[in-house]
């Protein structure tokens, strides 16, 4: 079974003198993932590592470089699935942690819901241990320039199992309290292990209304290529009007990826290297 990890930057534009940074950040990211899948740890493991590489960085939509709401604030979303069970955790509007995905790998494993939100998602991952800073302080001082939307990775790991990982700071100047694709299994990420897992990124409220993953991952098949999947999906999400792209791996252990905007950053594992690309 091949260990595949492909990740994304998040589908839109960045400025061209960061274009070097953010392929060498997606790198580190499919790096950080591919440690855990080599160790013979999870594609959970392998995606919330990778997602936690870009929520660091301020280059990308999510976690320390995420946007601003109308009111000025980082208001961030994050979900995990796993394709064994179909187990999921997220987190909305959040806007003191630094880490949301490792927030929403926690209310998959530690509490009987899968979605919770704001403070009560505050206060749940302050109980267990994660970083919680100031609102403020999330406000990263690159975010003027221009960033895509969301980051996210998708893996298949040694035992055959996939999982995806998302996470966002959402639409820029978006209102208060307005939650994107990004935590909702369907729409921002799905996974199950018979077919494979997808990754979304782009307008939350087309992607949630095309239910752009779970249409993905159903069209998958031994014969039909996560690539194949990729190019052939977004011709109906195009039918949604929105602009956005997707990342994927099947069950075969094969990537794809496609998107309608002008760049999508993604890196994957491609034998022994990690090839990273600005768009397709
Ligand atoms: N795709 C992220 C969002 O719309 O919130």
């Amino acid at each position: 079974m091949p260990l595949s990890l492909i990740v994304h930057g998040g589908a839109g534009t960045h400025r061209p003198a960061d274009h070097l940074s953010v392929m060498e950040t997606c790198r580190d990211a499919v790096a950080a993932g591919r440690a855990y899948l080599q160790q013979g740890g999870s594609a959970l493991d392998a995606v919330e590592a990778a997602v936690r590489i870009l929520e660091d960085s301020p280059l990308f939509n999510a976690g320390y470089g995420s946007v601003i709401n109308a009111d000025g604030m980082c208001e961030m979303d994050a979900m995990i699935m796993e394709g064994e069970r179909g187990m999921i955790g997220a987190v909305g509007g959040v806007k003191r942690l630094r880490n949301p995905i490792t927030a929403a790998r926690l209310v998959m494993e530690r509490t009987p819901h899968h979605f919770l939100i704001a403070e009560g998602a505050e206060r749940f991952a302050e109980r267990e241990g994660l970083i919680v800073v100031s609102p403020e302080s999330m406000i990263a001082p690159h975010r003027l320039s221009e960033s895509g939307d969301t980051v996210g990775a998708v893996a298949l790991d040694g035992a055959g199992h996939v999982a995806v990982a998302v996470s966002t700071g959402g639409l820029h100047h978006k209102m208060p309290g307005r939650i994107g694709d990004s935590p909702i299994p369907g729409a921002g990420g799905y996974a199950e292990d018979f077919l494979g897992a997808a990754c979304a990124t782009g307008v939350g409220e087309t992607i949630m209304r095309s239910m752009l993953t779970f249409r993905a991952v159903q069209m998958m098949s031994a014969q039909i290529s996560a690539q194949a999947v990729a190019d052939a999906v977004m011709p109906i999400y195009a039918r949604f009007e929105g602009d956005g792209g997707l990342i994927m791996v099947d069950k075969q252990g094969r990537v794809g990826f496609a998107h309608n905007t002008p760049l999508m950053p993604v890196a994957w594992i491609d034998g022994d290297e990690i090839k990273a690309q600005m768009s397709r």
